[in-house]
């Protein structure tokens, strides 16, 4: 979700109001997934370098993501949304963390549209901790190194329970991963288009499930193994 600083210098406001508005466009996000048929949505909010942003910057969107999970909670339990957080949420606030754990707990039992929300996520850090938890089985015995294979590793990542993600949209005109999943985007369509983030809509969202659909999906088999979608 790329680009709220920029919508908010192009209005000469500060940054925060980009952020504030990039709420609005989560919330479309969510709904326009579930009437889509998007089973799994997953939000990269905050990587482990936004830490590094002016520290006004990252308490304001400490605070929004507080507020945010106040006022939307009951609307996504309502439409049987399941909420997750994903990364290193032991380094955001009490009152943050308090708010997630509800959050989760309240909506765990849902079974419509998984909606996963990446805080204080960073790729190469999943991969470290995941790597960890290999690292402890192997001393305690309960694994040999000869058996760590794609499963094994994936299985202590912070999207174990979930698949790989088919599409990636990047909002804001860059072309890069800025360290997100990297593990699950191996096999992942990637899309970028211009669009700052706070003027994502749905028209927006249905260009990238367009593109996604157009894709002949060959997981290294030839083109005549597999089929094509189309739009
Ligand atoms: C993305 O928008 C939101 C977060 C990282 C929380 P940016 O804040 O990166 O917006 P730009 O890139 O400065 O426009
Ligand atoms: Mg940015």
């Amino acid at each position: 979700m790329d680009g709220n600083g920029r919508w908010a210098n192009n209005r000469n406001k500060p940054r925060h109001s980009g952020h504030r508005a990039g709420v609005k466009s989560v919330r479309t996000s969510v709904e326009t997934a579930a009437q889509r048929g998007v089973e799994f949505l997953t939000l990269f909010a905050f990587s482990s370098e936004n830490w590094s942003r002016p520290k006004e910057e990252v308490s304001s969107l400490m605070n929004l993501f507080v507020e945010a999970l106040r006022r939307e909670v009951d609307e996504l339990h309502r439409n049987n949304v399941r909420l997750k957080f994903v990364g290193a949420l032991d380094e955001l606030n009490t009152g943050l963390k308090n708010k997630i754990a509800q959050s989760e707990q309240r909506t765990a039992n849902n079974t419509g549209l998984r909606l996963t929300v990446a805080i204080a996520f960073g790729g190469r850090w999943d991969i470290i901790q995941a790597s960890k938890a290999l690292a402890r089985r192997v001393l305690d015995g309960s694994l040999q190194v000869e058996d760590i294979d794609d499963a094994e590793f994936a299985a202590g990542l912070q999207m174990s329970n979930m698949p790989d993600p088919d599409l990636l949209i990047r909002t804001g005109g860059e072309q890069r991963i800025s360290n997100f999943m990297l593990w699950n985007l191996a096999y992942a369509e990637l899309w970028f288009t211009d669009v700052l983030w706070p003027e994502f809509d749905e028209a927006v969202f249905d260009e990238a499930l367009c593109f996604y659909a157009g894709k002949q999906r060959r997981f290294g088999h030839t083109g005549d193994q597999v089929e094509t979608v189309g739009c």
